[in-house]
């Protein structure tokens, strides 16, 4: 089981996510740290609470965060993902609490009472995971990875060329990306591929199972921007359901930057010539760290995973 914890913009794909961890044998949810993204960090908190309630979660620590991107101002996501950030589901508040203690804490103290290297799966901005590699690096030198949602290596959606939880903090993105450790990328052409058919939504949310009907109103929720009779992606959950099964995903270790000002505020650049050796005869040394991105994913086999 590959020791996790989750930091999360909960987000109806978050929601998904934490669902997955809840219930998939090949992971260990250690502990959830709130980041502000698709809504401010208070009703992120909220979320995640309310969402380990509907999922049936065993008690697990969760810990607020940053409150606002390192440079720039909080933009939330609410036109996607409803005014409270979760489908507007009317659901039921948690009766569970934060603990004491910031974001950052809580991924120290959890690496701390670890005996194997924990993964850190970002799913939000990078805001927090910034300012941990910030506040404790001697900590994060004990991560075996991080692995994040986040940039694209074409078309953005939350800008034509970037990514959202890339947009919203870029300076924080630039930190992890350049921090040395082990990084995964998550990128949203593969956060797209795994869908579920409206049946197999349909069938979550009649189950007479209340977890698995609970995450069938995420689903639901999350494909009402989709066309009716399309297959309803799984979004971050993918990239938790990729951590916990590599191997449903190509992995290539490829140059890549994230853009800090301008109009390509937010866009991740990867450098694919790197497979020709082309970027070594051009770059200057240092300029774009290797990083791991998942370039292909069994979107059928992540599904089925998922399910
Ligand atoms: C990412 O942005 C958020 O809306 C989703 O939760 C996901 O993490 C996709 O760009
Ligand atoms: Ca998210």
């Amino acid at each position: 089981m590959i020791p996790v914890i989750a930091d999360v913009d909960t987000g109806l794909d978050d929601a998904l996510a934490l669902a997955y961890l809840t219930a998939t044998p090949h992971a260990d949810l250690r502990a959830v740290t709130c980041v502000a993204g698709n809504t401010h960090v208070e009703q992120v908190v909220a979320n995640t609470l309310t969402v380990l309630d509907g999922v049936g979660a065993p008690p697990v620590p969760v810990a607020t965060g940053a409150r606002r991107p390192l440079v720039s101002p909080p933009r939330h996501a609410h036109g996607f993902h409803g005014s409270d950030g979760l489908g507007d589901l009317a659901l039921a508040p948690s009766g569970r609490r934060p603990v004491p203690g910031a974001a950052v804490d809580l991924i120290r103290t959890t690496i701390e009472r670890s005996a194997e290297p924990v993964t850190l799966l970002a799913l939000g901005p990078l805001t927090n995971v910034a300012l941990f590699l910030r506040t404790f690096p001697d900590h994060a030198a004990r991560l075996a990875r991080i692995v994040f949602m986040g940039g694209a290596l074409a078309v953005g959606n939350a800008t034509p060329v970037a990514e959202f939880n890339a947009w919203h903090d870029p300076e924080a993105l630039h930190v992890v990306l350049h921090s040395g450790l082990p990084v995964t990328m998550y990128g949203l052409e593969v956060f797209e591929r795994p869908r579920l058919a409206r049946s197999a939504v349909a069938a979550w949310a009649s189950s007479p199972h209340p977890p698995h009907r609970f995450v069938g109103s995420l689903l639901t929720a999350y494909g009402r921007h989709d066309p009716l009779a399309a297959p309803v992606g799984i979004g971050d959950a993918g990239a938790a359901c990729y951590l916990a099964r590599p191997e449903n995903g190509t992995v290539e270790r490829l140059p890549t930057t994230v853009q800090l000002a301008g109009t390509g505020r937010g866009q991740t650049i990867v450098d694919r010539r790197a497979r020709s050796g082309e970027s070594e005869q051009h770059a200057g040394p240092g300029q774009a760290p290797p990083t791991d991105v998942v370039t292909e994913i069994d979107a059928d086999a992540v599904a089925a995973d998922f399910t």
